[in-house]
């Protein structure tokens, strides 16, 4: 009996290649359920730790700011299945976060409140020092029982600096400053008792410097870091455990995963690096009533908002070495979603995100990062609805062949969304 029903789940797992159709697959599984499986896909969402949301529109959105909604929102995550949430940094004002609540202590505060989401504290070189950052990391990595991750920015906003008396580098020594932060953030963490750590480098110098407690997590909490700059791209290949992406298209995910596993391959860690993208979720009954919410809240723009962050990032983009930094060839409604989360297209029904979230992995994509419109149903929402349907395709064997993948869904990546209404 024991052997037939084996013979059965092997047959199963030997024909990936079968066609899936949505109407046969049953919408019934819980994501703990399948939620097994160390090679499947990763899901987190922005916390909304400062004040507007994730889209800088005038459209109403049910999402706020504040600390408890934040932890349901985080307790509502963690129950639907997703593994991870990312706090913001932010010192002062821009496109119109009037309020931000800083990202360590709000990180801190939310792994209190939940079980099992892990929450990646995002951590600015400059205002933070590594000998403060990697303390405080491997301290709430005790309180937290191992679930705290870090995400090292490097500054987009001269006035930010300029507003706390930070030096303004330029972009390729502020990323060769956050550089030297994640080797000392790793040194100090992993550093042998007997010595413990010592660097001699530009901007960080440490000597014996032996950290106790150590983290909780080995060898230590993991370290995101994310761009599109040449300079992003080293550091992702060099030195941090994942690389973020801000939203982009089919070309612009598939050369960069490939640029960045070739940087990496060069200096011995191609499989150290993992990749996450950012996309902002629209699920409605049909493509073209989430298409509508798309259109409305572009058409809703808080165009001095969106201008003034243009302006900014442009800035910032055009100061890399070729051009190429984050933002540098996005459009007025590309920016309405600060991170450029509208380009990944994760917006139609629920079958066809499901889909297009598989073709993503069969890139090379390891973590989806979400945001949405109105958290308050939303991150449900999309924990009940899709996160069932790609475990679902994963345990298909989907998610696996970029070719066929492409086959599935890379036609969206195609069309042009129409623009919004006058
Ligand atoms: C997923 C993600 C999250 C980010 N979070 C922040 C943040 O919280 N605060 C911040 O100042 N910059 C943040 N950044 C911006 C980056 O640190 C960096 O300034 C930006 O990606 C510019 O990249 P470039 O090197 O391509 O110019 C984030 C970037 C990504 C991709």
């Amino acid at each position: 009996m024991a052997d037939t029903a084996q013979a059965q789940v092997a047959a199963e797992q030997a024909a990936p290649e079968q066609v899936v159709s949505f109407q046969t697959v049953p919408n019934v599984a819980t994501p703990a359920q399948l939620s097994s499986d160390p090679e499947r896909l990763l899901f987190a969402y922005w916390v909304p730790n400062v004040s507007g949301g994730l889209v800088t529109s005038k459209i109403p959105q049910r999402t706020a700011w504040d600390l408890k909604s934040n932890l349901r929102y985080a307790q509502t995550a963690e129950k639907a299945g997703f593994e991870y949430a990312l706090t913001q940094i932010r010192f002062t004002a821009s496109y119109g976060a009037a309020n931000q609540h800083e990202s360590v202590s709000f990180s801190q505060a939310l792994l209190q409140g939940t079980e099992k989401l892990k929450v990646i504290a995002a951590i600015l070189p400059g205002p933070w020092n590594p000998a403060v950052a990697a303390k405080q990391i491997a301290s709430i990595d005790h309180y937290s029982e191992g679930r705290i991750a870090v995400n090292i920015v490097s500054g987009w906003f001269k006035g930010e600096f300029t507003a706390i008396g930070e030096w303004w580098l330029d972009h390729a020594e502020r990323y060769r400053r956050s550089k030297e932060f994640m080797q000392c953030l790793r040194g100090i963490w992993t550093a042998p008792d007997e010595e413990g750590f010592t660097f001699a480098g530009d901007f960080y110098r440490f000597r014996n410097y032996r950290l106790g407690p150590k983290p909780v997590q080995q060898p230590h909490p993991e370290i995101f870091q994310g761009g599109n700059s040449d300079d992003a791209r080293n550091n992702g290949a060099e030195v941090s455990d994942w690389y973020f992406m801000n939203g982009n298209d089919l070309e612009g995910f598939r050369t960069q995963i490939e640029d960045v596993k070739a940087r990496a391959a060069k200096v011995g860690r191609e499989d150290k690096v993992r990749f996450a993208v950012n996309g902002f979720v629209i699920i409605r009954d049909t493509e073209a009533e989430a298409i509508e919410v798309l259109q409305e809240i572009q058409g809703k723009a808080d165009v001095e908002a969106v201008n003034a962050f243009r302006n900014e990032v442009k800035n910032a983009g055009a100061s890399t070495n070729n051009k190429t930094g984050m933002w540098a060839t996005s459009t007025f409604n590309d920016l309405v979603q600060y991170n450029d989360g509208f380009k990944t297209k994760l917006i139609g029904t629920k079958e066809q995100v499901a889909e297009r979230i598989v073709l993503l992995k069969s890139l090379g994509v390891n973590l989806v990062l979400t945001a949405f419109l109105h958290y308050e149903e939303e991150i449900e929402q999309f924990g009940k609805t899709v996160l069932p349907l790609v475990r679902e395709l994963e345990s298909q064997g989907r998610g696996k062949d970029a070719a066929v993948e492409i086959e599935h869904s890379g036609a969206v990546y195609k069309k042009q969304v129409p623009a919004p209404k006058a």
